[in-house]
């Protein structure tokens, strides 16, 4: 479920197409979880109100981001918002957003473009037909990828108001909740909400719609030589072979998968085999990271993250500098959990923030090949070096592995 902030400002009707999709289940990927308003008296609160879903109001784009954060929203929805989103706005809130507009883009928009205003242009430009447009958002007022548009026809005794009422009843309800649904759709397929451009070592456990179980593990570099590694199999575990030469190897040469039987231990460092042989003594996942902490690399002190899949299910750990964190999962046909070691994208960040939160919560499709191939094709390009995807129905297991420096 992608969890959506509404952005209103006025009468919000088009919240409302949105609240009602929610209910007779047109909107079923996304899950409004804040409504945030730039009017303290915007009849649209009392609507979200009515629904039962939080609402604020924010003067400022400092609030909105804060708010944006406080929920977890991954998706903002412009439901007739009377403002324009600022670039740097747009860059530091980085999630995607959409809008609707009363005319069919690239017409009637931009700049004093808004509400009414639109209607009165289309009348007296003398049009035959107008209608509305969904795009998303970027730094060009109206101007970001057409999602959805539907066409009104204007009728001789129209009015602006008469006209704004028949967009609305006609193209916004129809055409919003189907496109927010879209975009939903389209990034729940996604690993990441948002693009992320570093976010370091990271693991994917859980199970296919039918139940089989699927994991994931990537490793990204920033320097050279964490850069100069490539994936190898070795019998049924995965280990790490170096490109070139390198003169400390003790953080970036491990063993990132082992397999025990029926049970895959997971991990971005030597804490494979801390599991393995803890396992392997009658011991326990959550036991043996209790002897490791965090790694000893100054400034970041990245975290260790590990997994472990059994035939009941599947656990995650982080463990970092404010403390250590055990994570544990049923399988969920179709469902699964993504952790990593960072928790930012930007790149000139001296010290790299640890991840927060929980394990975030990630579609798994049956077909491992595509899965394996859209998250390869996820990670940043400049970034990324190596991914290993696991599928395995219980008896054999069919896998893929890329390795960027070969
Ligand atoms: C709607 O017609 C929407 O398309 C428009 O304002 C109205 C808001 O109505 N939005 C814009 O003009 C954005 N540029 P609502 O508050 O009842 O949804």
């Amino acid at each position: 479920m992608i969890r959506i902030a509404v952005l209103v400002s006025g009468g919000g009707t088009n919240l409302q197409a949105l609240i009602n999709a929610q209910t007779n289940g047109i909107l079923k990927s996304g899950i409004i979880v804040r409504v945030i308003s730039s009017q303290v008296d915007a009849y649209a609160r009392v609507r979200a109100e009515k629904a039962g879903i939080p609402c604020s109001t924010c003067q400022t784009e400092d609030e909105i981001l804060e708010e944006l954060r406080e929920c977890g929203a991954e998706l903002v929805v412009l439901a007739g918002y009377m403002h324009i989103l600022s670039p740097a706005f747009l860059k530091a809130c980085a999630l995607p957003a959409m809008n609707i507009h009363p005319s069919l883009l690239p017409a009637f928009s931009g700049k004093g473009y808004f509400g009414i205003r639109v209607h009165e242009a289309v009348l007296k430009a003398g049009v035959k037909v107008t209608g509305a447009s969904v795009h998303m958002v970027n730094e060009v007022t109206d101007g970001g990828e057409i999602v959805a548009q539907k066409a009104v026809e204007i009728l001789p005794d129209d009015t602006p108001e008469k006209l704004q009422r028949r967009v609305m009843e006609q193209a916004e309800w129809v055409i919003y909740p189907r496109a927010v649904e879209e975009v939903c759709r389209k990034l729940s397929g996604k690993v990441f909400a948002r693009p992320m451009r570093y976010p370091g070592r990271g693991i994917i456990t859980g199970c296919t719609p039918s139940g089989k179980a699927m994991f994931a593990y990537f490793i990204m570099g920033r320097s050279s030589s964490s850069r100069a590694r490539v994936f190898e199999k070795s019998g049924d575990d995965l280990i790490i072979r170096m490109t070139g030469k390198v003169s400390d190897t003790s953080l970036i040469l491990y063993a990132p998968v082992r397999t025990l039987g029926d049970t895959v231990i997971i991990t971005n460092g030597d804490q494979t085999d801390t599991v393995y042989d803890a396992l392997k003594d009658g011991g326990t996942f959550e036991s043996a990271l209790r002897t490791r902490e965090y790694e000893p690399d100054a400034p970041h002190y990245t975290p260790r993250i590990s997994a472990v899949i059994t035939p009941e299910g599947y656990r995650q750990s982080i463990l970092k500098r404010a403390g250590r964190y055990f994570f544990e999962y049923d399988f969920t046909p179709g469902k699964g959990h993504l952790i990593h070691t960072y928790d930012h994208d930007v790149m000139k960040d001296a010290v790299l923030p640890s991840f927060e939160g929980e394990p975030r919560e990630v579609s798994i499709p049956e077909d491992m090949e595509t899965f394996a191939d859209s998250l390869w094709e996820e990670l940043d390009e400049d970034n990324k070096v190596s991914l290993y995807v696991r599928f395995y129905d219980g008896k054999t297991y069919t896998d893929k592995l890329f390795n960027k420096g070969e």
